[in-house]
């Protein structure tokens, strides 16, 4: 780890997590790792924007650790000129404690140093790190004036991710710390830690990773994320340097319209793609899935396909967030929805998978009820329904014709 200038007196000091099987927030995969950014602004007095999360356990970033690493964070300093006494204050942006595990041990060592946040963060400090004393809280429009050139601006950026969140803007460079906002999974070299840096197959993968994240972590708020795109769209932004993937320079314009389109899905439902996510027990519905399939491609709709339970929620939470179409394939288990498939669906709520297009197929044994299930639990969620295909048993020749022309007619109608 090593501190990077990312424009004159800003630096980049970003850990990566890349440990086999760690689950992101304790439930997301992150195969290829995910980036934490924490940055020092340095005028005549320095600032440490965001931090780090340091339980080796529970977010495994180790060399910031400060009591299993100590040392660490002064040579850090040190390698860019700055000593810890010139470090006046610390702005926490987002209080998710992948950004802030760090402080409730950097203040019992650092207590002269004054934390700047919004009023939401005050309790939030006071209940994760036990910190009540030396806090400056801002409001949109207020300002820290560092000296040496160096001006943060702060606005309020509720609920992007949470409520107390605010993102940093320093005015002479135009670099917008944007925290959770545009970020993405997906570790970061040092070597490359710009969009300039990447070939087209590696922007590809980060933006792959961006709508991971935010399908993932950002997707119940992207109301909120609207209207902070709306309220930060006047400011002369020249950086975006987000607090999770890479910073972006040479073209903002690529990440800022990708947030407003996902954003966007919200209401829109997604683009003209089909998620099919289909379980079976015994193959009786899952034998109706090769028929999908051959209607999907007959189509010619493109299409994503994830079997329940086996796909991890984190992976299909993203084919399904851009995609308007879903085909939902499911057994009725003990006059119910096949659990693994019920748990998906509420999960879908929750993360705001609203206005779709929607056909459900599935089989039983001795009586149907997965239906009603089913209607019970997407209510509120603006779903429009084909009529489902249901059987008895294994589908017949006549139920796959029914379904195969389903299929099309939900593929014509987005
Ligand atoms: Fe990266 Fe909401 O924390």
């Amino acid at each position: 780890m090593k501190a990077i200038e990312i424009s004159q007196g800003i630096y980049r000091v970003g850990v990566n997590i890349r440990e086999k099987d760690y689950l992101f927030e304790g439930l997301w995969p992150i195969p290829d790792g995910v980036a934490i950014n924490a940055y020092f602004v340095k005028g005549d007095k320095v600032a440490l924007i965001d931090s780090w999360c340091t339980t080796e356990e529970y977010c495994p970033v180790g060399v910031v650790d400060l009591e299993q690493h100590p040392g660490s964070y002064e040579r850090i300093l040190a390698s860019v000129g700055i000593t810890p006494d010139m470090v006046s204050h610390v702005v926490v942006n987002h209080m998710e404690p992948d950004h802030s595990g760090w402080l409730g041990h950097f203040f019992k060592d650092h207590p002269h140093v004054q934390l700047i946040c919004t009023a939401k963060t005050v309790p939030m400090l006071r209940d994760f790190y036990g910190i009540t004393e030396n806090i400056r809280t801002v409001k949109t429009g207020d300002s820290l004036d560092l000296g040496g050139g160096k001006e943060l601006v702060f606005y309020e950026a509720p609920n992007v991710h949470w409520p107390e969140t605010m993102v940093t803007f320093e005015k002479n460079s135009g670099t917008l710390f944007s925290c959770d906002a545009f970020g993405s999974y997906g570790a970061v070299e040092e070597d490359a830690i710009y969009d300039t840096d990447m070939t087209p197959g590696k922007l590809d993968f980060y933006e792959r990773e961006t709508l991971r994240y935010y399908a993932n972590i950002v997707a119940t708020f992207s109301q909120p994320v609207l209207n902070a795109l709306s309220a930060l769209g006047g400011l002369p932004i020249k950086m975006i340097a987000p607090a999770h993937g890479l910073i972006w320079k040479g073209d903002i314009g690529r990440v800022v319209g990708m947030y407003k389109r996902l954003a966007d899905y919200a209401k829109n439902g997604g683009e003209k793609k089909i998620c099919l996510m289909w379980s079976s027990m015994y193959g009786n519905t899952g034998v109706a899935i090769d028929t999908v399939r051959e209607a999907l491609k007959e189509s010619g709709i493109p299409f994503s396909e994830h079997r329940i339970p086996e796909s991890p929620t984190g992976m299909v939470l993203a084919d399904a967030w851009e995609s308007k179409g879903y085909i939902i394939a499911m057994p009725t288990y003990e006059y119910k929805m096949f659990p693994p498939m019920a748990h998906l669906i509420s999960d879908l709520k929750l993360k705001h998978m609203f206005h779709k297009k929607v056909l459900r197929l599935g089989s039983f044994g001795w009586a149907g009820g997965a239906e009603k299930d089913f209607q019970a639990n997407i209510e509120g969620m603006h779903w429009d329904c084909l009529p489902s295909v249901e059987w008895a048993g294994s589908p017949t020749k006549e139920t796959l014709q029914t379904l195969k022309d389903s299929v099309k007619k939900l593929a014509a109608s987005l």
